[in-house]
Parts: structure tokens; sequence; C-alpha cells
């Protein structure tokens, strides 16, 4: 089993491009099922999560094809063909759906084509409970019959009708499934307390270059006209906000200075105002941020929220800079229940946090972190494990970075070009 192994307290600097959006190209590569036409995705992250879901979409007989380094597609050397003429089952692999929580999405554009699919309950990050009620009540309002057996579910509908959906409580993947499935519905869907994330406006803006009829993508209420078919063309990913935080969070606790590139600071700037309450100096272009070492790091309390709020993604790397601040700073998870878990491990390199209950901690710094053999629990807490190491004295030794390699790209020969002693062994 591979591993990282890392050698802590060099200083970086220099220069680190972000990917395009892993969030982003799971939900594309749903929604070019929902179209016989050619799909083309630009800007496409080559990592495990991203991996995993074109191996499904294969599984069903798509034909995919994958471009990491030939002809450039929208100026991106990075990029994928998806061409669903045909889908050839409605079951979705068991073993694949079982690995990878984002696997619902593909529940919906099949729905839409096949009138049936039928999936094994998804899993995925252990950051908490992941239920799929949503998604369910949303296909059942769609006048698809869900039925549930032995782990399974099976979910057809002869036709599916457009429908009114209120979210209870906002969800990122089911806002994208319904808007998905509802452009394939009959007549006209209407989804109240949706989720605003950049991801869902983007794929709502190429939907409606496809043909589609979506309004208000990128607010809580977005109206789709149901069509009977939808066309194909090329689709530009955007960057990955949480890679764009990630980095900059390590510029301000190993940087001398780093330029983050390809990147949206829009995108981060629930991020970017409590870093800079924290002390930390950066500068933003349009698509650049140059982030410098903190040296007086002050504590700041962070509560997670939808977008455009603290992003839950990026409170593990923010943690971890708090065990840097002089004082104490609450950290609050409100969206997973399962989040905090990791600073357990961070304690063992030395941290002083206490978990109130599975939502709160309190991080008590500054505090000297120390080499450690650990392992990442789950994709944020693994990436921040890397920072941690890269900030430890001595030697760190990170198993289990399938889990890190499922959201970064070559994480490792990134790092390695700021100055970073990182290493990935077998
Ligand atoms: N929820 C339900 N029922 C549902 C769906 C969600 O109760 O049917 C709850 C969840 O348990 C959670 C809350 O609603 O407490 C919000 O979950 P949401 O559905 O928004 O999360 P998600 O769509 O499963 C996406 C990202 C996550 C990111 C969250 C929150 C993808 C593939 N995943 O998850 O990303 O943390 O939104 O922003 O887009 C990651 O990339 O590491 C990651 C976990």
């Amino acid at each position: 089993m591979s591993y990282f192994e890392i050698i802590g307290g060099r200083k970086l600097n220099g220069e680190i491009e972000v990917k395009g959006a892993k969030n982003a190209a799971l939900k594309a590569v749903a929604a070019a099922l929902l179209s016989k036409e050619k799909w083309v995705i630009a800007n496409f992250p080559f990592i495990e999560d991203t991996n995993r879901i074109l191996e499904m979409v294969e599984d069903l007989g798509v034909k995919v094809n994958r471009g990491d380094r030939g002809n450039k597609r929208d100026g991106e050397r990075s990029w994928v063909e998806i061409q669903a003429k045909e889908i050839k089952k409605s079951r979705l692999n068991d073993k694949l759906t079982k690995k990878l929580r984002a696997s619902i999405i593909l529940a919906g554009p099949v729905l839409a084509r096949m009138g049936e699919v039928r999936m094994h309950h998804p899993g995925g990050c252990v950051i908490g409970k992941r239920p799929i009620d949503m998604f369910l009540d949303g296909f059942q309002k769609f006048g698809a019959k869900v039925k549930w057996q032995n782990e399974h579910f099976r979910i057809s509908a002869k036709k599916l009708r457009g429908a009114k959906i209120f979210f209870p409580k906002i969800t990122v993947t089911g806002t994208e499934t319904t808007m998905m499935t509802a452009v394939l519905a009959d007549g006209e869907t209407i989804l109240e307390n949706a989720a605003m994330e950049p991801e869902i406006p983007m794929l709502a803006e190429f939907l409606n270059k496809c043909g589609a009829k979506i309004r208000g993508a990128g607010t809580p209420t977005i109206i789709i006209k149901g069509l009977k078919k939808i066309g194909g063309g090329i689709l530009k990913l955007i960057p990955d906000r949480i890679e764009t935080g990630t980095f900059a969070i390590l510029g301000a606790l190993a940087g001398s200075r780093i330029k983050i590139k390809k990147c949206d600071p829009d995108h981060i700037r629930a991020l970017l105002v409590n870093l800079e309450r924290a002390g930390v100096r950066f500068e933003e272009k349009k698509d650049e941020l140059i982030v410098w070492g903190a040296k007086n790091l002050k504590p700041v309390n962070i509560v997670t929220h939808e977008y455009p709020g603290f992003a839950t993604d990026l409170q593990p790397p923010f943690t971890l800079l708090m065990t840097q601040a002089h004082g104490a700073s609450l950290v609050h998870d409100a969206i997973f229940d399962g989040r905090l878990m990791f600073t357990d491990i961070l304690n063992l390199m030395g941290a002083d946090i206490i978990m109130h209950d599975s939502h709160r901690a309190t991080v008590h710094g500054k505090t000297k972190l120390h080499g450690r053999k650990i392992a990442s629990p789950d994709l944020r807490a693994g990436i921040t494990l890397v920072l941690a190491g890269l900030i430890a004295e001595g030697k760190t030794r990170i198993e289990n970075i399938y889990q890190i390699d499922r959201g970064y790209e070559r994480i490792e020969e990134r790092l390695q070009k700021l100055g970073a002693n990182i290493t990935r062994r077998k």
C-alpha cells in the first residue's frame, strides 16, 4: 500500500495551479448521460473519484474517451469525451456504488433515459451520516416508484412529470440530481431552497447551451422546463474551489510566498474573509491568489455553512491553521457530524483540540506539531494531514492515501515544485 513520507519544516515558495473542480466533474459526467450527443468535459481532473464515476458510466455501456495529455480541448490538455448514444443497463455497479457517495447523481439521468434505475445504497467518505431521503423524495415527486430491498433501490417511472420540490434542508448533490432529472421530465419543475454552490450554475449554463431551459441556478429557486432531448458540446470545468482554499491555507502555514494560479478567489470569499481576520496577508487577481506565510496568527471562530458561507470541505485545513494561532478558536461544523473526528490525529501530532460534541471543537494554540505515523481517515482530513506533516517537526508517514488521491491529482508532485519534501512510497 502506498504512503506519503513527509519531512516537515521547509518554507514553500513558488506557483501552484488549481485543477478543474472535482465536484463539478462528477456532476458533469452524470449529466452527460442525459444526452445522446457527445459531451466533452475540459479541464477535467484525473483523480480517483472521477476515475470511479467514469468506470460506472462505462459499466452502463456508455463510450468514454479519456484525454489526459493529448490534443487540447477548449484550451485544456485534460478532458474526457462521453457519448451516451444508448445506455445498456439500468443497474449501477454495486462495487463502485459502495465506493463513491456521488454515485447517487447517476440515478437521475439513468432514470430519465431508461425509465428505471437500480442501485445499492451509496458509500463514500466517513464524515458522518449521509442519508439520501431527499433524492428519493424528489424522484417520487417526479412520479417515480421507489422500492427498497436488501440495501438496494429500484426506482422506476414510465414517465417523469415536472414537480414542485422544496428541500427541507439544503443539499448540493440533491439539487443537482433533481435539476438534471427535471431536464427530461414532462412540464415545469420548481426547486425551492436549492443549493447555490458555483458548480450548480456552471452545470445549468452548460445544460442550457445544450438546449435545456433552466432559470435561477445559483439562487434558492430554480425553474426547469422539461424537454424530450438535449444536445452536446464542450463544457469547461470551473477551478476547484476547495483546492484553491487548501492551497491558500498552505501558503499561510508553510509558505514564504505562494502564487495560486488558475483559480477563482470569488468562490472562496468566506475563507478569505476569515484568513484576513486571522492576520494572513494575500493579494487577489481575477484568476490568481498570492498568499504570504503568516507570522502571528490570531484565533478566529468559524461556523461552516452552505455556499456562499464557509465551506465544510475547508473546515479541516482551517482547524489545522488555528493550531498555529495564539489563543483559542471555536470550530463549528454545522453540515456534517463526523468531520471533526480527525482532530484526534492532530492531537497525536501535538495539537490541543477539545471536542465538545460531534459538531464543535475548541482549538488551543499555538502548538508545535511533531511528525508521526498516521492514516488518512477521509479526503479533506487527509489533505489536512499532509499540510500538518509539512509544518511538523521531523518525519510524518501518512497511510491510506487513496483517500487523498480521491480528490487531489498527483498532489506530491505539485507540492514538490513548491519545495516540499514529500515522497510517495510503496
Ligand atoms: N442530507 C440529508 N438527506 C439527503 C441529502 C443530504 O439529510 O438526502 C444532509 C447531509 O447528511 C448533510 C446535509 O444534508 O448533513 C448536506 O449534504 P449535501 O447533500 O449538501 O452534501 P453532498 O451533496 O452529499 C456535497 C459535496 C461534499 C460537500 C457537501 C457540502 C459532492 C460530490 N460532494 O456533498 O464534498 O462536503 O456537498 O458542501 O459534491 C468532498 O468533496 O470532500 C465532499 C464531501
